[in-house]
């Protein structure tokens, strides 16, 4: 599989990804933030080769996401015995449930390459343009991040997903001429956690659009099961669903923490990681039992002390936990609803009864209204 691109060669340089940075920006002093083991996104070094080594490769391997498997299975199925290429698909959802490993597997299910890359690194037309008459008959090309295409990008695109053809123009004023050059048949995958900010021509190309949902507790202990296995890490079932319960709901979470966990069991030379030993370590690296971070806890501290229970605005919570709107409305607070400790409403964000029960308040006098 051919990686043209991926976020960190378009951070040659080493920079921090924007959160990180918006991070240190922020009023909150960085050193309660250190935490970063509850963080979605990939660390840079962490899309290297150890994530790599647990990703599965095969649809069986994908744990979780049934109507997504469904769906997809029958597509390729029908794909397969018509001979023809797969729909152009759009995937999204939080980080780190899956929305790679789910390309990747598409490609390797239809017997194609797959050339991955991400929407900031084809701001220049030639980029996009050059991808496009690269690809083989079938091949996936896989863009991440797609909702910060440019719109010059975007218009390449909508050709070559229609009609699989490049328009360019050659020459210049009156003397200019559009050329159009034919492309191989192949499949665009394009996920994103902000489906909201794509464009509506760009979403309307993609004849599947799929939804990622969090994983249940069960889904992701079977996930830290099968990492277990793969990095010869001993667990049992207690010990994985322990470690399952803190991880938000989200696979890369679950084998960061279980890395952790492998880490400490080894030191202490505990052998095999049962329920005490990974709580044990969990606590040392302070994940909290439901996985919230010192930002959730924050944000759910400040509606119930400061504002009553809520509604707050997003402008204030952010502003309180030091993150940026975004990164709360796409990170924090569908993990929160999820667990059902927030509520959005049209006035701003509530806390329920079960988020003043786990931060240790008394039930709030206004649930009623706040649940409004
Ligand atoms: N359904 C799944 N079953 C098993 N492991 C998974 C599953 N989904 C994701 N993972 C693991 O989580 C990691 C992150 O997944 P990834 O596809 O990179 O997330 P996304 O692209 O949505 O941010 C992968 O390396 C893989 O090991
Ligand atoms: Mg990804």
């Amino acid at each position: 599989m051919a990686i043209i691109s991926s976020r960190q060669q378009s951070q040659p340089n080493g920079e921090q990804p924007k959160r990180q940075r918006n991070a240190k920006k922020s009023a909150v002093p960085p050193r309660e933030k250190e935490n970063n083991l509850l963080q979605p996104e990939a660390e840079v070094d962490e899309q290297g080769k150890q994530e790599e080594s647990i990703r599965p490769h095969r649809f069986d391997d994908y744990i979780g996401q049934k109507d997504l498997k469904d769906v997809l299975e029958i597509a390729i199925k029908a794909a397969k015995s018509r001979g023809e290429v797969l729909d152009h698909l759009l995937l999204y959802g939080p980080p780190g449930l899956g929305k790679t490993t789910m390309a990747m597997i598409l490609a390797s299910e239809m017997g194609v390459n797959c050339k991955i890359t991400s929407a900031p690194a084809l701001e220049r037309p030639r980029d996009i343009a050059g991808l496009l008459v690269n690809l083989k008959p079938g091949d996936v090309l896989f863009i991440d991040e797609i909702h910060r295409l440019s719109r010059m990008a975007e218009e390449i695109l909508y050709p070559a997903m229609e009609d699989y053809r490049l328009d360019v123009t050659v020459g210049k004023g009156t003397s200019a001429r559009t050329r159009s050059i034919p492309l191989s048949k192949f499949t665009l995958v394009g996920a994103t956690t902000r489906v909201g900010a794509l464009t509506s021509p760009l979403r309307d190309r993609f004849g599947l659009v799929q939804k990622l949902k969090f994983y249940e507790p069960d889904e992701l202990s079977k996930i830290v099961i099968r990492s277990a296995q793969l990095l010869n890490t001993p667990i049992n079932e207690e010990g994985a669903a322990e470690v399952a319960r803190r991880a938000r709901g989200t696979p890369r979470i679950a084998n960061r923490l279980l890395k952790r966990v492998r880490d400490y069991a080894e030191v202490k030379s505990c052998g095999e990681i049962n329920r005490q030993v990974a709580a044990e370590a969990l606590e040392l690296f302070q994940v909290d039992p439901c996985g919230l971070d010192w930002t959730d806890r924050k944000m759910l501290s400040v509606i119930i002390e400061q504002f009553n229970g809520g509604p707050v605005g997003l402008e204030t919570l952010a502003a309180a936990t030091g993150e940026d709107t975004q990164t709360i409305e796409e990170v924090y607070e569908p993990y929160l609803m999820q667990i059902g400790y927030l509520s959005r409403t049209p006035r701003g964000r509530t806390a329920t009864q079960a988020a003043y029960k786990h931060m240790g308040f008394k039930a709030a006098a206004n649930e009623q209204l706040s649940l409004l």
